[in-house]
């Protein structure tokens, strides 16, 4: 299996959760690590506790222009993961069409943006981060668990479009991460006790579960249009 030791991985949604963990693991791996994403302060904030090893470069995927001007300005990276998203829950009936576009315009088109200019070195790879409500759709939850579906689809359809370029794809179930951080701590424990005592594994998940699987893809040559559930038994249940 290729060594990420020496390679150039760009993390984009680095400064938070699973992003935070994947630069995490690949600069323990040895790799020349950037992390990404819109706001400086977290950007400074992950920095100083990777010791700031790691460049941290501004950018929002949701801006077509600032994703060309991004990778204009670039080094050619060997892997790029797209980790990025953020949005809000809602009914279909009830949520508000503009944050629904939005959603979809982060997560979905963010990583159609960023495979449609990036180039990667030969041997290189992207990884998308999608979710398992794109195979177990929830109330509430409805458009994530699409747009899920479309990032995986589109992965697994790049990977032979763009190939030999890998595009492979991690879908998390309930992690334990920054994610929720607006959440009352009270709903949020609640939350998470109730989810771990529900699946089989007995625990929610943490952003490393997520890091390694992602950092097998990177390595793993062998790879490519695989996406892999990391959800403690969630699709099972
Ligand atoms: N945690 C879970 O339970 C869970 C479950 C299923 C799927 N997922 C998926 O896993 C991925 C990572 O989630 P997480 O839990 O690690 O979330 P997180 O801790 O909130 O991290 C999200 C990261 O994305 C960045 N980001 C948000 N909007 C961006 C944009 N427009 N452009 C560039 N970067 C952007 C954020 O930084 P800035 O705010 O600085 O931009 C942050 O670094 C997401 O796609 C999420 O949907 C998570």
């Amino acid at each position: 299996m290729a060594s990420l030791s020496g390679k150039n991985v760009l993390v984009i949604g680095g400064s938070s959760g699973i992003g935070f963990a994947t630069a995490a693991g690949a600069l323990a791996e040895g790799a020349k690590v950037t992390i990404a994403s819109r706001s400086e302060e977290k950007l400074r904030a992950a920095q100083a506790l990777l010791k700031g090893a790691v460049e941290a470069r501004k950018l929002d995927v949701s801006d077509s222009a600032a994703v060309e001007a991004f990778f204009d300005a670039s080094p050619t990276y060997d892997h790029i993961v797209v980790s990025g998203a953020a949005f809000k829950f809602g009914t279909v009936r009830d949520q508000n069409i503009d944050d629904a576009y939005a959603a979809m315009n982060v997560k979905f088109w963010g990583a159609y943006r960023v495979a449609r200019k990036a180039t990667v070195a030969p041997g290189g790879s992207f990884v998308f981060v999608s979710g398992f409500l794109s195979r177990r759709p929830k109330p509430n939850m409805v458009l994530v668990g699409a747009i899920n579906a479309a990032l995986e689809t589109l992965a697994q359809g790049l990977a032979l479009e763009m190939a030999p370029v890998r595009f492979n794809v991690v879908s998390p179930g309930i992690i334990d991460t920054p994610t929720r951080a607006a959440m009352p701590a009270e709903a949020r424990k609640t939350l998470l006790e109730n989810v771990a005592k529900a699946l089989p594994v007995r625990r929610v998940g943490q952003a490393e579960d997520c890091a390694d699987q992602i950092l097998l893809m990177l390595r793993n040559t062998f790879m490519t249009g695989s996406v892999v559930y990391v959800d403690g038994g969630g699709l099972l249940i």
